[in-house]
């Protein structure tokens, strides 16, 4: 009887950070299984691989459970090492500038889904010591004004994730990946204006080098980046009326 191939799954995997990850997970799989919605951005993005014809594509829409279903599908028939939950956007403006149905699919995207894909994928991660990377973010750690669905997405998601990481240690490495600013799709597709802090951004490779990183020291909460630790240490230690009544005022200049 052959083995059955060693897999990766990430999802967003047709936007930069998911780009990055496939690149510097590439060599600890024999496939990678990339996720997104755009096939021909997540083909294009195939190419840039060692090994593309290795690798399985995956259109699917996170945010319904067609999509969940198509995710769970594509890894029968594989024995699954790891999962990056990556895939995510945000929502720029007042609350009332989008419909329920809009704030609905973020959380279902960027929360419920990397939620309902551990839970089926545990299991199988277990049996192999495998591991969980949550992509969240420093919006997740203290409430932002103009992105208040995402931030509560993003907290949302790095709680659980810490919570899971406790649970599961010695069992399965998790890591609760929290970065700063880093020139992806990520704002454009998000309607954020450029703003200033354009040299605090962390490029997308090092963002996931320090995410790799920590899961080699056995799982962990990873802030890439020492602008954006400082930035993290600050949001810790003001009090919370504070640092969000600075944030306001400074997203509201832009
Ligand atoms: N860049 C930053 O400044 C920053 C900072 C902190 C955290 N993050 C987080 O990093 C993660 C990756 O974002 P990125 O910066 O690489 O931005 P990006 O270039 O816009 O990539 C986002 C990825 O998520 C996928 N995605 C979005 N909605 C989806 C849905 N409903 N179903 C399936 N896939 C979906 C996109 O795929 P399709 O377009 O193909 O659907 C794309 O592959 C996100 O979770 C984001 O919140 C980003």
């Amino acid at each position: 009887m052959t083995a059955k191939p060693t897999a990766i799954l990430v999802t967003g995997a047709s936007g930069g950070f998911g780009l990055a990850f496939a690149r510097q997970l590439e060599g600890r799989c024999d496939r990678l299984i990339l996720t997104g919605r755009d096939e021909a951005r997540l083909r294009a993005h195939r190419e840039h691989l060692r090994r593309p014809d290795a690798h399985r594509i995956v259109v699917a829409d996170l945010a319904s459970q067609q999509g969940i279903d198509a995710v769970f599908q594509s890894v029968e028939g594989c024995t699954l090492k790891g999962l990056v939950n990556n895939a995510g956007f945000g929502l720029w403006g007042a609350f009332t500038a989008y419909s329920a149905a809009d704030h609905a699919a973020l959380i279902a995207t960027d929360l419920l889904a990397p939620m309902r894909l551990t839970h089926h994928l545990l299991p199988a991660l277990q049996h192999r010591r495998g591991f969980v990377i949550n992509v969240s973010s420093l919006a997740g750690e203290s409430p932002l004004s103009w992105m208040g669905s995402y931030s509560a997405a993003k907290a949302g998601l790095t709680y659980w994730s810490e919570a899971l990481r406790i649970e599961q240690e010695g069992r399965v490495r998790v890591v609760t990946l929290a970065p700063g600013p880093s020139p992806t799709g990520f704002r454009a597709v998000s309607g954020m204006p450029e703003m200033l802090g354009g040299g605090l951004r962390t490029p997308p490779e090092a963002v996931v080098a320090a995410a790799i990183a920590t899961l080699d020291r056995g799982g962990g909460f990873c802030v890439p980046g020492w602008r954006h630790r400082m930035l993290w240490l600050l949001q810790k230690l003001s009090p919370r009326e504070l640092s969000v009544r600075i944030m306001h005022r400074y997203l509201r200049a832009r």
